[in-house]
């Protein structure tokens, strides 16, 4: 019976198409349709369903063969239809309207349930078929949109107090401390999505993007740690202000470098001690942050001179951005060789338990790593896994080397797929940062 109907419907179709309204051949196909529909709805609503390209009647597949069911399935998928109910009471002017929009060029804006309902018909409901896919894109998406909004009104919250700073005024970091505080919440609700956000790079701000994502990682390490919250916030801004002192100076000038470089840490301690309550570990950072393990580094400090721990962590934090950032005449290290660069640099120039502990949260293959897989797939790693070598990844190209779009993530844990090599994101001209 449902066979007939949708034989039926086709036929409908086919006769609004051919003929007018008032044409014998309309009527006696409309006819046939909607006493085909009160015939098989007799016994209540009659339903049917698209499943993978097939129609269904209840849990039956209707014969492929049938006349008119291929072009009826077609139309189903073309408009995300998942179901068409018919109801006893379906008018001709029902079966007219339903006919006229499954006519219509199908597109995202036109849901045909929806637009049945603007038309007043009641003899025919239809359900739209929801990608699984698109919906999480969407959800993602809008995450992200947000937490970039998150990221970037830190930026600009730290260059208004930076502006206040460099004019000589005393800075007020009252702004700042909240945003601070949504960053750190967001990272203990999905840590992959901020460290995902410290892929950013805009070369015009350099530092204070160098800043923010020095905070980030700095974080990493405290959370690795277990540091409790009230120690985490002041780590985040002891990090965000850590490189304060470079504002003193006139960074354009080449000759300058030498000093910005070995004096910028007691500027900034000088700088944050005018800052009315700050956390005082703020000034220790700004000024021990270039002190290494081994005693070298600057300014000079007396022998055996240990620096407090937040400054070895934010040591930690901004050696990695700085590995990883573009400098001037070369391309930064890929995020899995600059922890392996790290591990090379303990125990002298960094503290090696903090290093292991940002190593272990990172995993060899860091959250931002563009990596290609077994099937020649190519993804950006976009969190951890449990195994270090089989982190979630975003795929950008399908094996087939065509763009992916709004595909969800492949957890590598449970997929036969497994990375063959990191790739450099020039090679693929690539932004990382866009995936994530
Ligand atoms: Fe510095
Ligand atoms: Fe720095």
């Amino acid at each position: 019976m449902a066979t007939a109907l949708v034989t039926a419907l086709s036929g409908a179709r086919k006769a609004h198409s051919l003929y007018p309204q008032s044409h014998p051949e309309h009527r006696a196909a409309f006819d046939a349709f909607v006493g085909g529909v009160a015939r098989t709805t007799a016994a209540g609503p009659l339903t049917l369903n698209l499943h993978l390209g097939r129609l269904y009647h209840e849990s039956t597949v209707l014969p492929a063969d049938a006349p008119g069911m291929r072009s009826i399935a077609e139309s189903f998928e073309a408009h995300r239809i998942e179901s068409l109910t018919f109801q006893p009471d379906l008018t001709e002017a029902d079966a007219i309207v339903l006919i006229e929009i499954i006519g219509m060029k199908p597109s995202a804006d036109l849901d045909v349930a929806t637009e049945l309902e603007a038309r007043g018909v009641a003899g025919v409901l239809a359900r739209r078929l929801e990608a699984p896919d698109e919906e999480a894109a969407a959800v993602r998406e809008e995450r992200r949109d947000q937490d970039r909004a998150m990221y970037r009104r830190l930026v600009s919250t730290m260059k208004r107090a930076t502006a206040q700073i460099g004019s000589g005024g005393s800075a007020s970091l009252a702004d700042t401390g909240p945003v601070v505080a949504s960053v750190l919440e967001r990272f203990m609700d999905d840590s992959a999505a901020v460290l995902g956000l410290a892929m950013m790079r805009d070369p015009s701000e350099a530092d204070l993007f160098h800043s923010v994502n020095t905070m980030i990682y700095a974080i990493t390490i405290g959370v690795g740690l277990e540091i409790p919250p009230e120690g985490l916030n002041t780590l985040g801004m002891c990090a965000l202000l850590h490189d304060i002192g470079k504002l003193a100076f006139d960074r354009n000038d080449p000759a300058q470098h030498e000093r910005i470089k070995l004096l910028h840490p007691r500027v900034g301690a000088e700088i944050l001690a005018r800052v009315p309550d700050i956390d005082r570990a703020a000034m220790l950072v700004a000024y021990e942050h270039h002190h290494r393990p081994d005693g070298t580094g600057w300014p000079e400090m007396e022998p055996g001179y240990v620096a407090h721990p937040y400054s070895r962590m934010v040591s930690i934090a901004d050696r990695y951005d700085r590995l990883t950032t573009d400098a001037p005449g070369g391309e930064g290290l890929t995020p899995d060789r600059a922890v392996v660069q790290l591990l090379r640099e303990t125990p002298g120039a960094l503290d090696p338990i903090f290093t292991r502990v940002f190593v272990r949260e990172m995993g060899a293959f860091p959250v931002g790593c563009l990596v290609r897989l077994s099937d020649q797939s190519v993804g950006v790693v976009s969190a951890p896994g449990l195994d270090p070598l089989k982190p979630r990844v975003r795929l950008v190209y399908g094996a087939d080397g065509i763009a992916i779009e709004a595909k969800p993530d492949t957890d590598l844990a449970d997929s036969d797929l497994s990375i063959v090599e990191v790739v450099p994101p020039a090679d693929l001209s690539e932004t990382v940062s866009d995936h994530l």
